[in-house]
């Protein structure tokens, strides 16, 4: 399966099985935003588990939770309010409203339109000959539109208010003091997963462009004369395809493959510390379930970029619904930020070095959207045998670890798998007791959902207190004593074994 058929197998998948669907239903739907299921919330939640594990565990950096509202000063000064904007243009006839440069790649088969400029958005409309999708009329002129939503804070004659586009601008305002608390000493990273809303003119592809989503994000903090990373020896000799914002100018397709060390030594990546969260973020992406050759970072050309970055590199992940699609962006915000906030507030947000010297530090950031991981994920581990459907998610982010089963509803099976899967919730795992429908159903409802281990009680458990360990993937099965469960699952979801050491096969 692929393109559109099988983004529309996934999204039936989520709605039936309770990963997700379309907020507002009962109202007639919004478009651009989704809520969240059960399975759906527990697999964001294992994402942003793993996240942690590669980005903010190793190195002690420190967390916030700031607010998703900010006054308008904050955006004023961040460059949001004069920047964060997109070309839309209206139809005459119908009155829908599009986003230009999607429009444009839609209509005309052309690639990365925004990162053309405005000026090229303007003139392919009219070379194009564009009309509207939907009805065929006339488009109007091209008109920026503000992507930001706009509240009031307090009643009356409040204060303006915005929802924030990027949690970033939360780290930049509390530097002083995640500064302070980090011990004062650079580098140190403040990091963020929260909500991030941004008014999409044409919000499209489900979970991969919303109107509210949540970000992760990181704003790693160093000195400029410090052009080394002392933790870039981890991933530079890790090989990632890179297309260059040369090769991007060139309109070179196909990426170079080199190693970390290479791309910083040629200069195609501009400092050690983005190259750093480079190699991190294709580790964790790996993680996640999609394969190395289905990765490459692609360089933004200026009219991209965002106003803060100096560099910007998309991670982007090869879909076989969608193409090739951003799901993080590694930006060198240089000290745009903390210099912009220092002059709007008055506040000295210099940091002292040794030799007394002040100075502002520069920031690289790592920036993931979560619901687009969560697609990715279920996209990636889609797959049909014997005409069902088996999600191969990797076991560590699987929503439900182990699912236990009785064989049949009878002669005393249902309370020792009930047990069973007390004995393995107390061990920290996800579990789900099924006892509804023939067994061959079961399993295939819990493949569906990606559940990597099933266990089975039957009248031999109740004889020698052994089960059957069934695999998702290979179907295969094997046998061991309930008592070692525990124990050896939580290894298994954890990756340190494989199924064959679980126990003998049948
Ligand atoms: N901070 C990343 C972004 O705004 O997309």
């Amino acid at each position: 399966m692929e393109g559109r058929e099988l983004h529309e197998a996934i999204m039936e998948l989520a709605r039936r099985r309770g990963f997700f669907w379309p907020s507002f239903e009962i109202y007639g739907g919004l478009r651009g935003f989704y809520t969240y299921g059960n399975l759906g919330t527990k697999l964001k939640r294992n994402i942003e588990k793993a996240w942690r594990r590669f980005f903010v565990d190793p190195h002690g950096f420190l967390e916030l939770d700031t607010p998703v509202l900010n006054p308008l000063r904050v955006f004023k000064a961040s460059g949001h309010l004069e920047h964060f904007k997109d070309v839309m243009v209206e139809c005459l006839k119908c009155h829908r409203v599009f986003r230009a440069d999607h429009l444009i790649e839609e209509e005309a088969g052309l690639e990365y339109v925004e990162a053309m400029g405005e000026e090229a958005i303007r003139r392919l409309l009219r070379e194009k000959r564009i009309r509207c999708p939907e009805c065929g009329g006339d488009l109007g002129e091209p008109q920026e539109f503000l992507t930001m939503f706009q509240t009031q804070i307090g009643p009356m004659s409040g204060e303006p208010g915005f929802a924030r586009p990027e949690a970033a601008q939360g780290m930049f305002l509390n530097f002083k003091l995640g500064f302070h608390h980090a011990r004062e000493r650079l580098p140190f990273a403040l990091a963020q997963i929260g909500k991030v809303m941004r008014n999409e003119i044409s919000p499209r592809r489900g979970l991969l462009r919303l109107r509210e989503f949540t970000i992760m994000e990181l704003e790693l903090f160093f000195d400029p004369q410090e052009g080394q990373c002392p933790w870039f020896k981890e991933v530079s000799d890790e090989s990632v395809k890179l297309i260059t914002e040369e090769m991007e100018a060139e309109g070179f397709k196909e990426p170079l493959e080199v190693t970390l060390g290479e791309a910083v030594e040629r200069g195609y990546i501009k400092t050690e510390w983005q190259a750093y969260f480079m190699g991190v973020s294709k580790r964790f992406i790996t993680y996640l379930g999609v394969p190395p050759e289905r990765q490459r970072f692609r360089a933004h050309l200026p009219e991209e970029r965002s106003h803060y970055s100096t560099q910007t590199y998309d991670h982007e992940v090869y879909l076989e619904s969608w193409g090739w699609i951003e799901i993080a962006g590694h930006a060198y915000r240089t000290d745009y930020d903390l210099k912009a906030h220092q002059k709007a507030s008055g506040v000295d947000l210099t940091v002292r070095r040794a030799d007394g010297s002040r100075f502002l530090p520069h920031v690289v950031e790592p920036s993931f959207g979560l619901d687009r991981l969560v697609y990715v994920a279920l996209e990636v581990a889609y797959r049909k045998r014997d005409g069902r459907t088996v999600l191969a998610l990797p076991r560590w982010i699987a929503p439900i670890q182990v699912a236990v089963m009785p064989l049949v509803t009878r002669d005393g099976l249902p309370e020792k798998a009930r047990e069973i899967w007390s004995q393995l919730k107390d061990a920290g795992l996800t579990v789900e007791y099924e006892e509804k429908g023939s067994i061959g159903k079961r399993y295939a409802r819990q493949d569906e959902i990606g559940t990597p281990i099933a266990v089975t009680v039957d009248y031999q458990t109740l004889e020698d207190d052994t089960v059957t360990l069934r695999d998702r993937d290979s179907w295969r099965q094997v046998r061991q004593e309930a008592s070692r469960l525990p124990e050896l699952l939580r290894s298994y979801i954890n990756g340190e074994r494989g199924f064959d050491e679980l126990g003998r096969p049948l």
